[in-house]
């Protein structure tokens, strides 16, 4: 649903819609290198062949000295969006559940619901900053619960879970011997306290990828950190049914880009902190229109029409301003709308010149019936 919207106003001047980070071309990650000449040679002579299910082995090697971890715990899938796919797929069988946060990133509902198992919801509530309640998960656990998942930086809020919160959620799934998934696609992009991986916890099943706070979903790379050879075992069987491999010059341009993250997370920090600040600017004068909770990591920013007022409307007015912003009602939120400021370092004053405007031109407005 929300695909659906942002590829139909695709055309809008500003897309402040999707969750994705500053561009990259596929020369600036060669140049990073410091040889683009070599590294340019090396991607011209590659053979384009199938590389092996779990990725190639200096891939895996160079994303588990970023996470702190065994290469062997490493396995590669075509996006974080996969890696999910394989486990929830794994995951399910009759009568089983599964308990996610609410809203979510959508995959982390759908999947579950379409292999048949029943999805429990934690609420990530605005009066309590979106953090994890523990006791609710705590409640909605039971004998047939087979996977938690946690998601910090959050998306759509931009909400995190601290170091010692992350641990509480993991010990207790460890205890109940319940798998402890944490998505950290937006690790480690903070506007407050960082964070730390949950690669460290000994059981935790960790999702990271190349799309989000790295900035090159083109490159369609995610991968799992799984301790457990079983788990893992069965996940890259499930994928020599579905993708089987990424693509050899996929995972060449993705080394280099993890080999060489810090300068890569450089440009992802320097462009969300800027674009954050006018956001926030905006923000701060959008009363009586709009409410938030400033994000405190990630890329997205979770806003509310202070009156409960359709999103969708305000949206579909935005579009007369240029912006494309996300409505809510996809993440069954319908007062609140997803604004992106990770990317147009460029643009992203217009933008938020726009953004002003219109707020503005709402606050003169009459209140919504
Ligand atoms: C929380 C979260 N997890 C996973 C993904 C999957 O992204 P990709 O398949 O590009 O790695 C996304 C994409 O928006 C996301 O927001």
């Amino acid at each position: 649903m929300l695909d659906q919207w942002l590829q139909e106003h695709a055309g809008a001047e500003f897309d402040l819609g999707s969750s994705t980070g500053p561009r990259w071309t596929v020369g600036e990650l060669l140049a990073l290198t410091g040889d683009a000449d070599r590294a340019a040679r090396e991607l011209l002579n590659l053979r384009v062949h199938y590389p092996p299910t779990a990725g190639a082995a200096s891939l895996r090697e160079a994303i588990a000295a970023m996470q702190g971890v065994e290469p062997g715990a490493i396995a590669v899938f075509s996006g974080g969006g996969e890696a999910l796919f394989h486990l929830f797929y794994v995951a399910a069988e009759p009568g089983a559940n599964v308990i996610v946060p609410h809203p979510c990133y959508p995959a982390h509902e759908v999947l579950p619901e379409a292999f048949g198992l029943e999805v429990r919801r934690y609420h990530l509530r605005r009066e309590n900053a979106y953090a994890v309640d523990l006791d609710e998960v705590k409640r909605l656990a039971d004998r047939n619960t087979k996977l938690l998942l946690v998601n910090s930086p959050h998306n759509p809020t931009g909400s995190t879970v601290s170091d010692a919160e992350m641990q509480a959620l993991h010990d207790f799934a460890a205890e109940r011997g319940i798998q402890f998934v944490s998505d950290e696609v937006f690790h480690p992009i903070y506007h407050g306290p960082a964070t730390q991986s949950a690669a460290r916890l000994p059981q935790a099943t960790v999702v990271g990828d190349l799309s989000k706070a790295l900035a090159l979903g083109g490159l369609r790379l995610g991968w799992m950190v799984e301790r457990d050879a079983a788990r893992r075992h069965a996940y890259l069987n499930s994928r020599e049914y579905v993708t089987v491999s990424n693509t050899p010059m996929g995972e060449l341009l993705g080394e280099i880009a993890i080999r060489h993250h810090a300068q890569v997370l450089a440009r992802t920090r320097a462009v969300t902190q800027a674009n954050l600040k006018l956001l926030e600017a905006v923000m701060a004068e959008s009363t009586p229109v709009l409410d938030w909770v400033r994000p405190a990591g990630g890329m997205t920013a979770w806003v509310r029409l202070a009156d409960g007022g359709a999103a969708r409307a305000f949206c579909l007015e935005a579009l007369n301003y240029g912006l494309l912003l996300a409505p809510g009602e996809g993440w069954g939120f319908p007062d609140h709308f997803r604004v992106g400021f990770g990317v147009g370092p460029d643009w992203y004053p217009r933008a938020m010149q726009r953004f002003a405007a219109l707020i503005q031109a709402q606050a003169g407005r009459p209140a919504r019936a």
